[in-house]
């Protein structure tokens, strides 16, 4: 096969500064203040990310390689899938694996992958493209807003990984379901993979690890403001927060504000106060229980057909189809 790669772009710069002014906007208004987590994945943040990654602290990442690693060829003898389609795919790395599974079963004809990073995308886009021989048809977009424009090319095995389902409120996570499951057909497959509740020390150092890599993640956060917006940030000054909450089920990120500070917005004119001690709210990342994401999928319309662990029980690959 000759190997192509196309990208499709839904979030047109203007698009992007637009709707990043308009939420920066609400949100530093708002009380508590909060920043769309959209805003960590610049080329730094995705860097990043990476690093997060490979922290021992951060088991999440291997334990869903180590269930991937087991499972992949059962996910590749699934009847139907010669696309497969990847929400929030980042650099796309532990999905190779089920990339491999699907070309040793000779079924994969396009890989699909979506983001908001279009650096990442484009990058990871032409390595996978050269290194498998396959069609990669990237698309650079919001999967609050574009699930309805992810192509619907041959039958689609969609994955979405790493847990970042979770950093998703229930609210939304019900709209990105439903959403989902109005543009799939009854032939296609749903593969999402979500981090289990366990002992809130372990959950807590996976978001505030030893070395201070998450820390300085959620600090990017205000580095990304200052470039795009000119604002004048300091983001020494506020310390990074990991916070379990224990009736949500979620961890809450923050950026808590060292001392009392001004902050100027040169491209919203705004000026911001905060207090000393103040927290912005950046992210949650909320854990599942098997039966807890059962009921979300099922009322969006999915079935559950199988569902995996790693062998210490942290993190739950479920794979589903639309209910009969
Ligand atoms: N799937 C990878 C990366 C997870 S990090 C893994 O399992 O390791 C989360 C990814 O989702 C990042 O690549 C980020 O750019 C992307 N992302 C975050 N918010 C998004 C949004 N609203 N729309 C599309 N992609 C988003
Ligand atoms: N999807 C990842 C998760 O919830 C994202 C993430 C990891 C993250 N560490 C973070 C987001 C720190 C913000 C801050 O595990």
């Amino acid at each position: 096969m000759n190997p192509t790669v196309s990208v499709d772009v839904h979030l047109a710069p203007a698009d992007w500064a637009a709707v990043l002014a308009t939420e920066v906007r609400a949100g530093l208004a708002a009380t508590p203040k909060v920043l769309s987590p959209v805003w960590f994945y610049d080329e730094r943040g995705s860097g990043l990310f990476d690093e997060i990654t490979r922290l021992d602290e951060y088991y999440l990442t291997r334990a869903e390689r180590a269930i991937l690693t087991t499972h992949a060829a059962n996910i590749a003898h699934l009847p139907g899938p010669s696309t497969l389609a990847e929400l929030g795919a980042g650099t796309s790395d532990k999905t190779r694996l089920l990339i491999e599974a699907m070309r040793d079963h000779g079924s994969l004809e396009r890989f699909i992958p979506f983001d908001v990073s279009e650096q990442t995308l484009r990058s990871a886009s032409a390595t996978i493209a050269d290194e498998y021989g396959l069609s990669v048809r990237a698309v650079v977009g919001d999967f609050h807003r574009h699930l309805a424009l992810l192509p619907r090319e041959g039958r689609r095995l969609i994955a979405f990984l790493g847990g970042t389902i979770g950093n998703l409120d229930p609210v939304q996570r019900q709209c990105f379901f439903t959403a989902l499951s109005t543009t799939m057909e009854a032939d296609e497959w749903f593969l999402i993979g979500t981090d289990l509740v366990k002992d809130p020390h372990r959950l807590l150092a996976a978001y505030d690890d030893a070395r201070g890599v998450t820390a300085e993640f959620n600090r990017n956060a205000l580095r990304v403001l200052n470039l795009q917006l000119g604002a004048d940030f300091d983001p020494e000054a506020f310390d990074h927060l990991a916070l379990w909450n224990v009736e949500e089920a979620w961890i809450e990120m923050r950026l808590r504000a060292r001392r009392a500070q001004h902050v100027h917005i040169d491209q919203l004119d705004l000026d911001v106060d905060f207090a000393a001690g103040e927290d912005l709210w950046t992210e949650i990342s909320a854990k599942f229980t098997p039966v807890g994401l059962g009921e979300e999928l099922a009322s969006a319309g999915f079935a559950i057909e199988a569902s995996w662990t790693d062998p210490d029980g942290d993190f739950l690959l479920t794979l589903a189809r639309l209910q009969d």
